[in-house]
């Protein structure tokens, strides 16, 4: 552990920029405290969801970010009520340049999903 750090550390102060350090390490699950049920929605949010949106930094990607995502009243983008199901409908339906993923994702994949984005 110490090592890693270390070796963390250089590589910043070698990279010159507070912004190389920004770029923190993964959190694992245990971490973040998810449950089962978060833990199942966060590896949907890895294999569908994080090309497309940052979980846990303010960036654009494709989409915006999700970070937050149910912190606020209203989406940023949509203007939508933050809440499950307005959330579920464009996770499932689609929205603008966002695919659909009705097809692709089972309710209790859709139900998980949003319990991980609560963690956001
Ligand atoms: C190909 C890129 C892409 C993928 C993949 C994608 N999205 Fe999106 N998403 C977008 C775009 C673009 C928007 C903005 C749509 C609009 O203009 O209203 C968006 C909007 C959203 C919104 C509404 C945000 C707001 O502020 O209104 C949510 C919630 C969301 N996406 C969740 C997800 C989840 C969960 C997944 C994974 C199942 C996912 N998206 C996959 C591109 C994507």
């Amino acid at each position: 552990m110490k090592h890693a750090h270390l070796g963390l550390l250089t590589a910043c102060l070698l990279a010159g920029t507070l912004l190389a350090c920004h770029a923190q390490r993964r959190l694992s699950d245990a971490e973040l405290g998810l449950t089962p049920e978060q833990s199942e929605g966060r590896k949907i949010y890895d294999a569908y969801c994080d090309r497309c949106h940052e979980p846990y930094s303010t960036s654009d990607k494709q989409g915006p970010p999700l970070k937050g995502i149910f912190r606020k009243p209203y989406m940023a983008v949509s203007g939508l009520p933050a809440n499950d199901e307005r959330a579920g409908e464009i996770i499932r339906l689609g929205r603008s340049k966002m695919p659909g993923f009705g097809q692709t994702l089972s309710d209790r994949q859709i139900s998980d999903l949003l319990a991980y984005l609560h963690t956001l």
